[in-house]
């Protein structure tokens, strides 16, 4: 088994990170850390009623370790929860020292040398991680996944891109209030409303959305403007999505492209993997996010809608996908899976 660390244990991706490695048959959960206030703590303690997912209690007398290089030894590889206002420093100091850090914080995304990994779009970008290791003169590496709201969407645009083309996207989300972590939106602010405002997410969607759509070093070629709306949903990020693609392409042949679409991960049958990484829905009135969230173990996303757009000349449709599964943690697990099957770890 290998071992595995989980920093930022305490908090929402954490918790899932927690869930989702405890009956994992290649990793195991040897150390959970967190900061300051959790340190010292058991698990349970530090979580008090701050549950974002049902975990089994034998992980609560877990104790919480400190977030140093001298506290996280016990772990071959490292996953990182960490608000990306530390990540930076502390997910390099791991990469120096010589783990391989899968990393859902934004800090190191957009770093021409860093993969933003979401492995049944793009999982030639680990070549980026030898890149990485020359330039910087490290033996450990940093991966990243996709922002939540980007990982739902590219994974079902690849299949579009790859056969017809896209000149341009237009995307407007409705995010779940979980996307934004434990402390995130004051319930006072989001019960009874919509806050149509997400700091940073309209650019993280356009320049991740591109480099994973790109090759390794040269990013993807077409015009994207997202809106950002945060709606009081506890999980699960839905988009409406519109296309004008380079090919003509109809509702039918782009359902069918979705439906058949599949990767590396299912191929390989990775543990983590989704029988179908896109599920089309054909009912008027899905997916829904508490009806289809956890498709696939939350590691699909569930497409529906698939209609003409008379606008762009091209297609519409909506897509949902569970932002602390196949948008970070079970992102990140999957990318372990595959960078092991590669021989990386
Ligand atoms: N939520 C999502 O859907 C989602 C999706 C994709 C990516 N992300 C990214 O994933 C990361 C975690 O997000 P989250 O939603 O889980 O946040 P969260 O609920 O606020 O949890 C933050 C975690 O980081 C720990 N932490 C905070 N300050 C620390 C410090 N100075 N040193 C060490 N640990 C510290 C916290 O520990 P304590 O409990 O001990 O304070 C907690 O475990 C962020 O970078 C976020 O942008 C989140």
């Amino acid at each position: 088994m290998i071992k595995t660390a989980i920093l930022g244990s305490t908090g929402i991706v954490g918790q899932k990170f927690t869930q989702l490695l405890l009956n994992h048959p290649w990793f195991d959960i040897s150390v959970v850390a967190g900061s300051k206030r959790s340190a010292g703590l058991k698990y349970g303690e530090a979580i008090g009623s701050k549950f974002s997912c049902d975990l089994p209690e034998n992980i609560f007398e877990l104790e919480v370790m400190p977030t140093t290089l001298e506290s996280v030894n016990d772990a071959d590889i490292i996953f990182s929860a960490l608000p990306s206002s530390i990540a930076g420093k502390v997910e390099e100091d791991f990469a120096k020292a010589g783990y391989t850090v899968f990393s859902n914080a934004s800090s190191h995304r957009m770093a021409e040398d860093v993969p933003i990994l979401n492995p049944e779009v793009n999982g030639d970008h680990i070549r980026l991680i030898e890149e990485q290791k020359r330039r910087r003169g490290w033996s450990g590496a940093i991966i990243t996944n996709p922002n939540c709201t980007t990982a739902i969407l590219s994974l079902s645009l690849k299949p579009i891109f790859e056969k017809f083309g896209i000149r341009c996207a237009i995307i407007s989300t409705m995010q779940a209030i979980s996307g934004a972590g434990y402390h995130g939106v004051p319930s006072i602010d989001i019960i009874d409303n919509v806050i149509p405002f997400i700091k940073n997410e309209e650019e993280k969607i356009k320049n991740e959305t591109l480099k994973i759509l790109g090759t390794p070093f040269k990013i993807a070629d077409f015009k994207i403007s997202a809106s950002c709306h945060r709606v009081a949903t506890i999980d699960g990020h839905l988009q409406a999505v519109f296309l004008e693609t380079e090919k003509e392409a109809s509702p039918k042949e782009i359902i069918e492209t979705m439906d058949k679409f599949s990767g590396e991960p299912q191929e390989l049958k990775l543990p983590s993997a989704p029988k179908k990484p896109i599920i089309v829905k054909q009912e008027e009135d899905r997916p829904q996010p508490r009806i289809d969230r956890l498709e696939g173990n939350g590691m699909s996303v569930v497409v529906g809608r698939v209609r003409e757009d008379e606008v762009l000349k091209g297609i519409k449709y909506v897509v949902l996908g569970h932002n602390t599964i196949r948008g970070a943690a079970g992102c990140s697990i999957l990318n372990a899976e595959y960078l092991k099957t590669k021989k990386y770890i």
